[in-house]
């Protein structure tokens, strides 16, 4: 028998392998630009909605019948191990995660103390297991890279500067060390469980990263981050690694040993592999905001996008980051079709 997903478009162009088309999914393709999620989301916290594994499954596969993109997103959150410990943060609608209590000092280590998934978040795994059982694409799972939860965990809310997560970093480099140490745990735990109940494929969001220096970024972050990555890669599905604005650590991320690096709109495909090596597989990347514009402009730029990927048969079509909530969701069914027609590896 073959492994699930033989064919699947996603799966060939994270290892390179040519396909007779190029594979696309959205990061936030499951959200509020969509009607049929704001029909069952209802009005309470999202970490309600991802507790509730028929309606987590249920909003995870919308996309993909909506769209016929080529992947799966697991409807979930990367503060939900956090907040399934019990550290205190909730999401809030607009804002993003909120904690009563940042963390602040040594004691705050006793508020993380270790997930376990089958425990802890069963919801989720039940989630997994159904996405998986509905059998139509892959499923990718996820966690929060150690420092983007880490900046949520010690800011307290969503901030411009990050300036308490960097005074605790620089300041208290031996607590920043426990801290991190417990958040790739958290991390690598929860992939793997996602991995063990079917995900094919994960992806880590390092969203903030970009607010670092390549040298701040490869002391006090990238040695984390490389522990997940070596943590999974006995699993034999492919890693894919992500920020937003990471032009210029670009290549330090890729040597935490993900296979597939995910690029936001600032550095277009052809610049990316020249920073990072002309085998790069690379996911990404058009602007979310272009999905704003009139048709033939996202027509253009989706063009340009895999015009720049020159032929290369590792690319993953994505947008540099999240749709934005006032997308038309026909602009998206358009991008998909487009990117569709388009060979991948010629
Ligand atoms: O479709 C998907 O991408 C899957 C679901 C998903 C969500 N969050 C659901 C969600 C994923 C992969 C995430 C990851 C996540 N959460 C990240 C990394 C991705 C990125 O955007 O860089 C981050 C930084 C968070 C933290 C977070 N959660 C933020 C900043 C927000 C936005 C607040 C808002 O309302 O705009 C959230 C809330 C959230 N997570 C929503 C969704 C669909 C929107 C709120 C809702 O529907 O209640």
């Amino acid at each position: 028998m073959s492994p699930p997903h033989a064919d699947s478009p996603f799966l060939a162009a994270c290892r390179a392998e040519p396909h007779h088309r190029t594979p696309v999914w959205f990061m936030r393709q499951a959200g509020r630009s969509l009607p049929e999620y704001r029909a069952v989301r209802g009005t309470g916290s999202i970490l309600d909605a991802i507790a509730d594994a028929d309606l987590a499954a249920e909003i995870t596969l919308q996309p993909v019948r909506r769209y016929g993109v080529d992947a799966a997103i697991l409807y979930s959150d990367i503060v939900v191990p956090a907040h399934a410990v019990g550290f205190g943060v909730e999401v809030h609608p607009g804002i993003g995660p909120v904690v009563d209590r940042p963390f602040e000092n040594t004691a705050d280590l006793q508020r993380l103390r270790p997930l376990e998934p089958e425990e802890d978040t069963p919801h989720v795994l039940e989630t997994v297991r159904r996405v998986v059982a509905d059998g139509s694409v892959p499923l990718i799972g996820f966690a929060g890279a150690p420092f983007t939860v880490a900046s949520y965990l010690i800011e307290g809310k969503p901030s411009r500067t990050y300036g308490r997560t960097k005074a605790l970093m620089l300041g208290d480099p031996e607590l920043w060390h426990a801290l991190l140490d417990r958040l790739v745990d958290m991390a690598l735990v929860s992939l793997r469980s996602q991995v063990a109940n079917g995900a094919s494929a994960i992806q880590l969001f390092d969203s903030w990263a970009g607010a670092l220096s390549p040298q701040i970024y490869e002391r006090y972050v990238l040695p984390f981050s490389r522990r997940i990555f070596e943590g999974l890669a006995d699993l034999d599905v492919p890693r894919i690694h992500f920020g937003v604005g990471t032009g210029e650590i670009l290549p330090l991320m890729a040597s935490a040993g993900a296979d597939v690096i995910g690029v936001d709109w600032r550095v277009p495909l052809d610049e990316a592999r020249r920073r990072l090596g002309p085998n790069a597989v690379l996911q990404g990347n058009l602007d979310p905001a272009v999905c704003l514009g009139p048709a033939e402009v996202v027509q253009a730029e989706v063009a340009d996008v895999l015009r720049r990927n020159g032929g290369h048969p590792g690319h993953v079509f994505n947008l540099g980051h999240g749709v934005l909530p006032e997308t038309d969701p026909a602009i998206l069914e358009r991008v998909v079709e487009q990117v569709h027609a388009h060979p991948n590896g010629s």
